[in-house]
């Protein structure tokens, strides 16, 4: 397993470009399955995720071009197989999002059910519910979740998802659109993600509305055609330069994102005394105000408030704060792995239940620690780039899911990271063009 080596105290110093948004680009490949003609996506993010995504697709019968690492060709005429197995559900959940696509557009899906998950058990029960509501027959056999559409076609109708749930709403949004008649979804996620997803489902010729509000409706249509569309950019991993500029006491101009995406994020972060300007609607310059750091609270909650995944990288900040603060996990249980490592390179964090009181300010110090999920991952190495010494952060293929060529980004910008390849893993993330 590869590990990153990272000798810290550099303020960070330059310009970065942000990828593609990963939770964006899985629904929008999964999407592609809808069409017997091709669809291209654009800005596709090269990392480890996106690699499994598009083998998925592959593995059901469609075929795939990359004319360059960040453009998906893909045409999903031939589809032979409706299931995705469990060698592939077991390292990315998202895989279930192939479930709503073959349900909608064949009448039949099977999808291992994923495992327990280390930022807690995760179910799918909210989207198999809701396609049940459109009329599906769903069992479990043997471990994998079976679904059907007894006329081989779904039927719209008007669903409330008791919780707010992001891959549910995109589930449940890809099904629908190909089912006889109208479905209402109440209570629908509204992170930007979902409005992407719906932007490339209507460019393929589905009629759905009001989506990034809690109420969508999707007319069904016969068919659906071919698209081109670009994945919005990454707004957790614009959050993630943010803390990095902050925590290292550097000056970072962020480029090709949306600063509309991460609204909550942007005004804690000037709350807490980070100097943040946006010369241009994709532009933020990012520097430390002389006044250091405050501690404040933050509670994650579904968007358009503070994400969960920003929550581990506002953990490692507030440990260069000064004064407490309490950090409220409201979202997924046991999603605080990265306070132990935290700990052992300084930090003074206590948890309770979902509550992690963080007291700053503290001189962080090098330590070999573990990363347990990819945003915990993110958290360790922002902690790394600003502690005194050497860490060495282990199991970073967590990271290598969802951050693309992240050592090269930012060794690009002055930070001290190298990435100790161990040469029995496969695939090269740092290798995109
Ligand atoms: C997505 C994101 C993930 C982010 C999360 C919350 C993707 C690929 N991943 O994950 O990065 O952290 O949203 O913003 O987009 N729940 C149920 N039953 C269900 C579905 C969800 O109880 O059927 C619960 C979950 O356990 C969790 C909450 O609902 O407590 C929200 O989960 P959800 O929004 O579904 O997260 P994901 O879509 O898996």
């Amino acid at each position: 397993m590869d590990k990153f080596l990272i000798k810290g105290g550099t303020p960070l110093h330059g310009k970065i470009a942000i990828s593609g948004a990963k939770n964006s680009a899985l629904p929008c490949l999964a999407a592609t399955l809808l069409s017997a003609k091709t669809v291209t996506l654009h800005n596709v993010p090269y990392v480890r995720d996106l690699i499994t995504q598009r083998r998925l697709l592959e593995d059901l019968g469609a075929t795939t071009l990359t004319p360059d690492v960040h453009t998906h060709k893909i045409t999903a005429a031939h589809i032979e197989s409706f299931e995705a197995p469990y060698e592939l559900v077991k390292t990315m959940r998202a895989s279930v999002l192939a479930l709503g696509p073959l349900l909608g557009r064949f009448g039949k899906a099977k999808v291992s059910l994923p495992g327990g998950c280390a930022i807690g058990t995760r179910p799918i029960d909210l989207h198999l519910r809701a396609f049940e509501k459109l009329g599906a027959v769903v069992s479990l056999e043997s471990g994998d979740v079976v679904a059907k559409a007894p006329k081989g076609r779904l039927v719209g109708s008007e669903l409330d998802f008791e919780k707010v749930t992001v891959t549910g709403t995109e589930n449940v949004m890809m099904a629908a659109v190909l089912a006889e008649g109208t479905t209402v979804i109440h209570n629908a996620a509204c992170e930007p993600e979902i409005p992407d997803l719906a932007d490339l489902l209507n460019k393929m010729g589905a009629k759905v509305s009001g989506a990034g509000t809690p109420k969508i409706t999707i007319e069904g249509v016969e068919a659906l055609g071919e698209a081109e569309h670009w994945i919005i950019p990454d707004r957790i991993e614009t959050g993630t330069f943010i803390v990095a500029a902050a925590i290292t006491n550097g000056e970072l101009e962020i480029t090709s994102c949306r600063p509309d995406h991460l609204g909550a994020v942007i005004d804690m972060l000037r709350e807490v005394g980070v100097e943040i300007d946006q010369p241009d609607p994709t532009t933020l310059h990012v520097r430390n105000s002389n006044a250091g750091l405050r501690s404040k609270d933050i509670t994650t909650e579904p968007y358009p408030l503070f994400p969960t995944d920003m929550q581990a990288q506002y953990m490692a900040l507030m440990t260069q704060a000064e004064g407490t603060s309490v950090v409220t996990e409201t979202i997924f249980e046991n999603r605080f792995m990265h306070a132990s490592e935290l700990i052992r390179m300084g930090a003074d964090i206590e948890i309770h239940g979902n509550q992690a009181t963080v007291k700053g300010k503290v001189r962080l110090k090098g330590a070999p620690v573990l990363a347990s999920d990819l945003r915990a991952s993110a958290s360790l190495v922002l902690a790394g780039l600003c502690a005194e010494g050497e860490t060495l952060i282990d199991r970073v293929y967590h990271i290598d899911r969802g951050y693309e060529t992240i050592v090269r980004k930012i060794s690009s910008i002055g930070g001290n990271i190298e990435r100790l390849k161990d040469h029995m893993s496969t695939a090269a993330p740092e290798t995109s063009g």
